[in-house]
């Protein structure tokens, strides 16, 4: 059985989709750089083994990153799943890591690379947004996308009414596109797209949740269901 380590470093709310997912893997630890992380609570209350390596201890990034590359290698995981972490990895961290770590991130990549993107979204006046999954490489929010779920954008939404309809996509997502990987269902191919189950148009890696008559979507199902009206 494979197995992964998630870091996170705060709320931990996709990892708590991850911790719940039943996945066919074994989830080696849950590891946080920050010792108050809420997230680090829900992990061992639902039994999981949880490590701090706390950033402020080291000196610099590159002493951190090689403490925390030696703890994540002690589990010798399949699979490192960022979910959450909010440190900018170093090249050679990522290198070390590189086709064996994931992220999630809420935006539709690579439109909002970084920070405040639903903010950004509702600025720029965009009508579709969401989450992005996909291997991590040396450049911010970079590297090939695994899968993407979208959801509408509306007028009178706020930041956190966006935020929210995105995270329970990327509720979603996540272990989605985890087990993908544990199930040895991910190729990425030498243009560094990545195929699941070797299929160019495989439709498990977009999804559109419908929207229903009241303008309000609906979640988990697979589809285009936007009515589209040009004038
Ligand atoms: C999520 O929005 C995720 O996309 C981003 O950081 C946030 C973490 O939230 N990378 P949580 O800690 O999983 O609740």
């Amino acid at each position: 059985m494979k197995k992964i380590v998630i870091l996170i470093s705060s709320r931990g709310s996709n990892m708590e989709a991850l911790l719940n997912a039943q996945l066919p893997c074994h989830i080696a630890a849950v590891i946080s750089n920050k010792a108050d992380a809420a997230g680090l609570t829900i992990a061992r209350k639902l039994g999981f083994k949880t490590v701090v390596v706390p950033h402020s201890d080291y000196a610099t990034r590159d002493l951190f990153d090689a403490a925390l590359a030696i703890e994540i290698e002690r589990h010798a995981p399949d699979l490192v799943v960022l979910a959450g972490f909010m440190r900018i990895l170093s090249d050679g961290f990522v290198r070390q890591f590189q086709g064996r770590m994931v992220n999630i991130h809420p935006s539709l990549l690579p439109a909002f690379p970084g920070m405040h993107t639903h903010r950004r979204a509702l600025e720029e006046g965009v009508r579709i947004h969401g989450c992005t999954v996909h291997f991590v490489t040396p450049s911010l929010d970079s590297g090939p996308i695994i899968s993407q779920m979208a959801v509408p954008v509306y007028g009178d939404d706020s930041e956190d009414a966006l935020s929210m309809r995105v995270l329970e996509q990327e509720h979603i997502a996540y272990p989605q596109a985890v087990r993908w990987f544990v199930e040895g269902r991910l190729t990425i191919t030498q243009d560094g797209h990545v195929l699941v189950d070797r299929e160019q148009r495989n439709p498990v890696a977009l999804q559109v949740p419908p929207i229903d008559e009241m303008g309000s979507p609906s979640t988990g199902r697979v589809g285009v269901n936007i009515k589209m009206s040009v004038s």
